[in-house]
């Protein structure tokens, strides 16, 4: 019973590292969103979601890839322990996600799959990383692996009908049937581009209406959806800096 007990303490620790680096990253991820829609007037994330393994579908796999039960060979073996889907309006904001990610002195990219230039046979789409997040506890540091999918609504929608339909047909997709899904995939790509489009056009009408705006502009600021006047000390600050240039 004490045995148990030590084990079960020990893979709740384990799993808590993992915990601990998908907060910290989704916290990393928080701030960049809001951050974005500060600078760009708009949200690069539409949502996220995080999930841990559990610890039976963590053996599961290390039975099917005939490896030595042990922690650390756990650690090294399964990089999708910790998992966060990361679902974006549109393709060019997961590459400017990925970036802002890679560009962080505390983070390390180990792996990247690009299945959105180079797409499944199936037509599966999504930026696959593989971050190494450090979690500082009590005692000791870690770096700990999160997988981290990044993909457009379109790709998200498709991956998870397509989830779906192999489960439905015990992974025997008839062939009709995986022809349609890619077809489906190729038709999610295309609505992906021409939203693109749509969006790179509208941002090119709000550039000139700014340019031809009269000056002085809005005398409000917004932070997390609240409306704030600009105190008149403030305007006379910026107008300082105005005069200056
Ligand atoms: P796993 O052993 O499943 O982790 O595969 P892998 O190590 O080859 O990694 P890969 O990056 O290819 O895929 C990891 C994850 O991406 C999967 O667990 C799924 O969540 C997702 N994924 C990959 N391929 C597909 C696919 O064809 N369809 C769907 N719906 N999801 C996929
Ligand atoms: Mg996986």
């Amino acid at each position: 019973m004490e045995q148990f007990k030590r084990f079960k303490d020990e893979i709740t620790r384990f799993l808590m590292m993992y915990k601990f680096a998908l907060d910290s990253l989704e916290t990393k991820i928080e701030i960049l969103k809001e951050e974005f829609h500060f600078l760009h007037d708009y949200n690069p994330i539409e949502h996220t979601k995080s999930r841990l393994k559990s610890p039976e579908s963590i053996l599961n796999k290390m039975y099917r890839k005939g490896c030595d039960i042990s922690f650390p060979s756990i650690r090294s073996n399964i990089k999708d322990i910790a998992g966060l889907r990361i679902t974006c309006s549109f393709v060019s904001d997961i590459y400017r996600i990925a970036d802002m990610l890679r560009i962080q002195s505390d983070l390390t990219i180990v792996e990247t799959k690009d299945y959105i230039r180079n797409p499944k046979p199936n037509g599966y789409q999504s930026l696959h990383l593989i971050v190494e997040v450090p979690v500082y506890m009590s005692d000791r540091q870690e770096q700990v692996c999160v997988e981290v999918q990044i993909r457009t609504i379109a790709m998200d929608f498709w991956a998870s009908l397509e989830h779906k339909i192999f489960y439905k047909y015990n992974e025997s997709v008839p062939p009709g049937l995986l022809r349609e899904l890619k077809e489906a995939a190729d038709s999610a790509a295309a609505l992906d581009k021409q939203m693109e489009r749509l969006h790179n056009e509208v941002l090119e009408i709000k550039e000139n209406r700014m340019e031809n705006a009269p000056p002085g502009g809005s005398k409000r600021i917004i932070i997390r959806d609240q409306e704030y006047p600009i105190p008149a000390a403030f305007l006379q600050l910026i107008d300082g800096v105005q005069g200056n240039e």
